[in-house]
């Protein structure tokens, strides 16, 4: 079976599992471990930020890097497709007391620009919550791994900071982003106050995120993790992987990505759908009125390939490391044949 539903299915490589082995170990809820305190300055340093913090999940950064700048009652500005609105179980709203409202993308496009932004904030009233902070998102998942450039990124920070409004971003696979465009971590990161970035997506570890950010902003954090129960004991076994995917599997994003344009151009033309062009490992197929995920995803799975039901016209499919190009290939034959199967027996 060729598990491309997600970026998320990778199973830790033997060598990564070595390292994970051999790392030195403490306790990071009292003294700091040895290994997560490398990786946290690591990182930090990577994405130009003063500060780190390791979290287990991406979702939990997400909030405590919305933790650190938003007030109760405030108000969160986000993209209408962003991970933090579908993906992560209403947590602003949930735990922090933060409303989100939800920027309108406009016509033509799937990802927030400054003009978006511009359009969405409203002069301070007595009337009207404050907007404590931005969010954005890049690589953007639900745009099909769309890259923002760099000077896009710039552009809604200006907007941002005219209206002294801090800015967070998941970037949980600005990797990739940064594999499109050449474009550095740090410059990406200069785009806002707080980035979130995952382990466990593209690098191939089993668990894992960071947040990084000023020092004081990482000073706040850390209690706010702590309070969302995310202080874990010996995790150098766990920021021994990512160490260890920072040096292996970081520079081998280009080849997910072109795995992906392979699927891409495979797929396209099927009978019945249409496909995203992708920007980076994710591939998006909207589906012809009548074909409907849920029976592609099935139709897809008969023949070894398992893809995702993104929504009921909508499947996803992600490169990563555990499939080469002649994977990607076999899988395109795969849910080709299945979408036009589909395809066929909805015309019927
Ligand atoms: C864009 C984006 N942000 C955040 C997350 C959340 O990460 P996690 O699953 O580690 O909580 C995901 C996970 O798929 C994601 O795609």
């Amino acid at each position: 079976m060729l598990d491309i539903r997600s970026d998320t299915v990778t199973k830790p490589s033997a060598a990564m599992r070595q390292a994970m082995a051999a790392a030195e170990v403490g306790d990071d809820v009292l003294d700091g471990d040895p290994t997560v305190s490398r990786l946290e300055a690591r990182v930090a340093h990577m994405l130009g930020k003063e500060a780190g913090l390791f979290f287990p999940t991406g979702s939990m950064a997400n909030m405590t890097g919305l933790a650190v700048h938003a007030a109760l009652g405030s108000e969160a500005l986000l993209d209408e497709d962003a991970h933090i609105i579908h993906g992560e179980m209403a947590g602003a709203a949930a735990l922090l007391g933060v409303q989100v409202r939800l920027v309108r993308v406009g016509e033509g496009r799937t990802v927030m620009n400054a003009d978006d932004l511009r359009r969405a904030i409203r002069a301070p009233s007595k009337h009207d919550p404050a907007i404590s902070v931005i969010c954005l998102e890049n690589t953007h998942n639900g745009a099909g791994g769309k890259v923002t450039s760099v000077e896009d990124m710039r552009a809604m920070r200006e907007v941002a900071r005219e209206h002294e409004i801090p800015v967070h971003m998941d970037g949980a696979r600005l990797w990739n982003a940064s594999a499109t465009t050449g474009t550095s971590l740090a410059d990406f990161g200069d785009c806002a106050d707080t980035v979130m970035l995952s382990f466990s997506k593209g690098l191939g570890c089993p668990v894992g995120a960071i947040l990084v950010g000023s020092a004081a902003g990482m000073k706040r954090a850390h209690a706010v993790r702590k309070r969302f129960g995310g202080g874990m004991r010996q995790s150098g076994i766990l920021a021994a992987a990512v160490l260890y995917a920072l040096d292996a599997n970081l520079d081998r994003l280009p080849q997910d990505h072109a795995n992906a344009r392979l699927f891409a151009d495979a797929v396209a033309g099927a009978n019945g759908a249409s496909v995203v062009p992708p920007d980076s490992n994710i591939v998006m197929i909207d589906l012809a009125d009548g074909v409907s995920s849920a029976a592609v995803v099935a139709r897809a799975e008969q023949g070894g390939v398992r893809i995702s039901e993104w929504n009921p016209t909508r499947v996803r499919a992600v490169a990563h490391l555990d499939v080469n190009a002649a994977d990607m290939a076999r899988a395109a034959e795969v849910v080709r044949g299945a979408i036009e199967e589909c395809a066929a027996e909805a015309v019927r």
